[in-house]
């Protein structure tokens, strides 16, 4: 079973749209996929089209209770499970705060299901707090979703430095593996631009041991579609909803990339927008700890879990 965790302590960057329609994409090519909503705001179970009020098992059992994972998830879709998540998950951290092992409760329920699923794809709520230190403990890989303006890199090195923690301490498989550009408008030249800058920063690490050593920036873009952002309010996946809108087509070719069933051609020069001035590339500050005196970004400041 692959193990992915869709993770950035940033709200509102297409997590949950990413985990609902990549998990719909690789279901449909007949993969079997476990989807877990580990967001109090249980927007991925929404998606899905399962009530979180009606929800009677789900991950906060499965944190709090004697249980196992196949007893609380739900067959959402052919070859699609889903833990849902209710509200009740917000009182989780608070209620694990003494119990030895809390970080590895997820990892431990998920090493009997191993052979039962070919994906296991995680939505983290927008924080680094004792659920997502739980998704980072379970997972191979780590995808994360931004969209490409200025202030969504702000948070990138904490995030970074957070997974290499988690590596280094409690997870020595995780790898931060993709990063997702959502919402991207490639006639624009600030996402081109943000989108280059991330590349050079990702190869600039490549042959060290950090854990983004062998990211990628995903060749697939989500472009921005209307269709997406209302699929939620019908409990539908893009494929269901509208499946040959951009939306559709666009996460239908990352999950073929992420499964290895679709080459991509890499990505042509960056179009500028007509009339648009042609702009000096933006610095974005992103440093490792080795060469940053930046406290935001240091590792200890990591450690809130
Ligand atoms: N490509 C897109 N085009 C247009 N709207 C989008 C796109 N992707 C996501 N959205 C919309 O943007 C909003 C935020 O997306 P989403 O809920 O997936 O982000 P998130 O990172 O999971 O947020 P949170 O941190 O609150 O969990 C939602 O209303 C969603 O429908
Ligand atoms: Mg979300």
């Amino acid at each position: 079973m692959k193990k992915i965790a869709v993770l950035n302590q940033k709200g509102g960057v297409g997590k949950t749209t990413s985990v609902t329609n990549i998990a719909a994409a690789l279901a449909m090519e007949g993969k079997r996929v476990a989807a877990i909503d580990f967001d109090p705001q249980a927007h991925l179970t929404i998606h899905l089209g399962v009530n979180p009020e009606q929800v009677q098992t789900g991950a906060y059992r499965l944190l709090t209770e004697e249980t196992s994972f196949e007893q609380e998830i739900v067959h959402v879709r052919e070859n699609l499970w889903l833990l849902p998540a209710n509200i009740h998950l917000v009182g989780a951290e608070s209620e694990l705060v003494s119990v030895v092992g809390r970080e590895t409760i997820l990892r431990e329920a998920l090493a009997e299901v191993d052979e039962k699923f070919d994906y296991l794809i995680i939505d983290c709520a927008p924080s680094l707090g004792l659920l997502t230190l739980n998704a980072l403990a379970a997972v191979d890989e780590v995808m994360i979703p931004l969209q490409p303006h200025f202030l969504a890199l702000q948070g990138l090195s904490k995030l970074l430095q957070t997974v290499e923690l988690v590596n280094k301490r409690i997870n020595p498989v995780l790898k931060v593996r993709w990063i997702l550009l959502c919402m991207f408008d490639s006639r624009a030249s600030l996402p081109n631009e943000v989108k280059a800058d991330i590349e050079k920063f990702l190869e600039n690490a490549r042959g060290t041991n950090c854990a983004w050593a062998g990211a990628e920036v995903l060749p697939v873009q989500v472009r921005p579609n209307i269709k997406l952002a209302e699929a939620p309010s019908y409990g539908q996946t893009i494929f269901e909803y509208e499946p040959h809108c951009n939306g559709a087509e666009d996460y239908k070719r990352i999950a073929h990339y992420i499964a290895g069933l679709r080459q991509e051609k890499k990505d042509t020069e960056p179009t500028a927008v007509e009339g648009e001035e042609s702009q000096k590339p933006i610095e974005i500050n992103i440093q490792t700890v080795e060469n940053s005196s930046q406290k935001e970004i240091q590792i200890k400041d990591t450690q809130s879990f």
